[in-house]
């Protein structure tokens, strides 16, 4: 059984005061275990050490949003795995669309930050997905494939225990319209199929697969009850304490009632 993933991106958002109040609400609320589900907490960089404070000792994990591909050096603005590792980080998103969409970060790059991120000896979310155009096109999961198989070609087979894999329409992200629970299961599908081939079964069962896009309280059941979806990404509703809370909780009864896919 894979144990259940759940990720708050909280994006461009929250300031000093309210991100800390928000990690210290899901830190005194959340009273899951992390060998039973992992909640990973991904604020921005500015608000990393002190979100590290606020849950210390809870099982709340600590992720950062982006990472260089680089070791060290003259790279203004980037931070390294290593100074994230220095303040206890643990996670890195990797490949989220609005980096690759609004900020044109190419699937070379992606897949050298992802081998950087897990060469460093973080746990990584990769994130993946097609663009409306590209799904009206009938073109979804090659484009899937095509950055699956940039991402993975300098990944070890013993990191995949660290490998979090999000799929996460750009279609559905922020717009309100969450992929249905079918074409979540389609693609996870694909994915796991990919891994498969890349690897071997046994790798591809255990590889934890999470949806991302427009996640709410209202629909996070019914995805996660989906085969083969294990856990979810979340945007906007991971700025909200109750919200959260309540997709975590989600997270652990619809994968446990949904088959293993
Ligand atoms: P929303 O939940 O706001 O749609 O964002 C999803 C996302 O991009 C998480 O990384």
């Amino acid at each position: 059984m894979r144990r259940p993933f759940v990720g708050g991106n909280w994006k461009m958002n929250t300031d000093l005061e309210s991100g800390t109040v928000l990690a210290q609400t899901l830190a005194a609320q959340w009273k899951q275990n992390a060998d039973v589900c992992d909640v990973v907490l991904f604020p921005p960089f500015p608000y990393l050490q002190s979100v590290a404070r606020a849950i210390d000792g809870s099982s709340l994990a600590l992720g950062a949003q982006d990472v260089s591909s680089e070791v060290n050096g003259a790279l203004t603005g980037e931070v390294s795995a290593e100074m994230l590792i220095d303040i206890g980080v643990t996670w890195v998103l990797v490949g989220h669309s609005e980096r690759r969409h609004r900020l044109g970060e190419p699937d070379s790059l992606v897949a050298e930050k992802f081998a950087m991120a897990i060469a460093s000896g973080l746990s990584v979310v990769l994130c993946v997905g097609e663009t409306l155009l590209q799904r009206s096109a009938g073109n979804a999961h090659e484009i899937v494939v095509s950055q699956l198989s940039s991402a993975f070609e300098r990944i070890p087979s013993d990191a995949l225990e660290r490998v979090v894999i999000a799929y996460e329409p750009v279609w559905a992200i922020g717009t309100g319209v969450a992929a249905t629970a079918e074409d979540a299961q389609g693609a996870h599908g694909v994915i796991r199929e990919f891994i498969g081939s890349r690897y071997d079964s046994e790798l591809a069962s255990g590889i934890r697969i999470v949806y991302g896009g427009s996640l709410v309280p209202g629909n996070a059941k019914t995805i996660f009850a989906a085969p083969g979806v294990d856990g979810g990404l979340l945007g906007g509703a991971s700025l909200k304490a109750a919200d959260f809370l309540s997709i975590c909780s989600s997270a652990m009864i619809g994968i446990a009632t949904g088959s293993a896919g």
